[in-house]
């Protein structure tokens, strides 16, 4: 006799934004691992997402490319349109596609009061509009059905907030009112919604701006587990989330950060 596992993925359509790479590749690939029915690679970069498919494909996985910009309400409406006609469901959505900024320290980075208001937008037109673009056509999809599952991944910089990155600590932290909110909107569906809060994970996007040694060391003193996090230490919240285990738990944030910050 065979038993399913509470963490099976199997029937599920999942579409992961931003997945060319770091976190959302990571995620993908255990998505794809735990027994997804399909799993939709988006990146911004039509290249990168294929090469994610493409590596999927070859170890007998179903996987889509599907390039798109999360920031524009037209491409994801084509991607989602997309996804409809080839899968005709959608069962998990992870918002993981984001922007921290320029690559450059903190310390270099202007203060909020040095910044021009245009300079903004990027970090609020990815971490939060590009949520809730991608929210919108996915909704009607995700509520056909009782194992709806939206995850939005956000970082510390959310809760505790963090120097030289005040724009995209607030747009983090609007995403996580906006999945609360969702949360309660969503629940008579069956659909959970919950967010991922990273600390420092070694992504390629971190590594533009890890590059003084002095400056991981004192970071990583600032953790209970003391080395950085690795995507894959990502993947496994995302399936445990996206999973039938998972189906009781919403409105939260599950912080996977080594201990950087407690109780927030
Ligand atoms: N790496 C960290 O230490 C860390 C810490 C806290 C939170 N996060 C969050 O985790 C998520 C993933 O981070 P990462 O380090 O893997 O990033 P990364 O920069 O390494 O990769 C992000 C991917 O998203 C894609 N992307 C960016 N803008 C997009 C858009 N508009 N439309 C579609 N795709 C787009 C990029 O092309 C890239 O392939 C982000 O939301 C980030 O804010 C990361």
């Amino acid at each position: 006799m065979t038993c399913k596992s509470p963490f099976s993925l199997e029937g599920r359509v999942v579409l992961v934004t931003g997945a060319g790479q770091g976190v959302g590749r990571a995620i993908a690939t255990a998505m794809a691992e735990g027994g997804a029915r399909a799993v939709v690679v988006n990146d911004f970069f039509q290249e990168r997402a294929e090469a994610v498919a493409a590596e999927l494909s070859a170890r007998g996985l179903e996987a889509m490319a599907a390039q798109a910009d999360v920031t524009s309400p037209t491409s994801v409406d084509a991607m989602m349109a997309a996804v409809r006609a080839r899968y005709g469901a959608l069962h998990v959505l992870v918002n993981n596609a984001g922007n921290a900024g320029p690559g450059l320290i903190p310390a270099e980075l202007p203060k909020f009061w040095e910044m021009d208001p245009a300079d903004w937008q990027p970090w609020l037109a990815t971490n939060l509009i590009g949520v809730m673009n991608c929210c919108r056509p996915a909704a009607p999809l995700l509520m056909q059905h009782d194992q709806g599952r939206i995850i939005t991944v956000i970082s510390d910089a959310a809760r505790v907030g963090e120097p030289g990155y005040a724009v995209y600590s607030g747009a983090k932290a609007g995403a996580a009112g906006f999945m609360r909110a969702m949360a309660k909107e969503m629940g008579r569906y069956m659909t959970t919604v919950n967010c991922i809060s990273l600390a420092s994970i070694e992504t390629p996007g971190l590594a533009e701006r890890n590059s003084d040694p002095e400056r991981v060391k004192k970071k990583l003193a600032r953790y209970v587990i003391r080395r950085q996090g690795k995507p894959s230490d990502v993947a496994g919240a995302a399936v445990f989330l996206a999973s039938e285990a998972g189906a009781w738990i919403t409105g939260q944030t599950l912080s996977v950060n080594g201990g950087y910050a407690f109780n927030l």
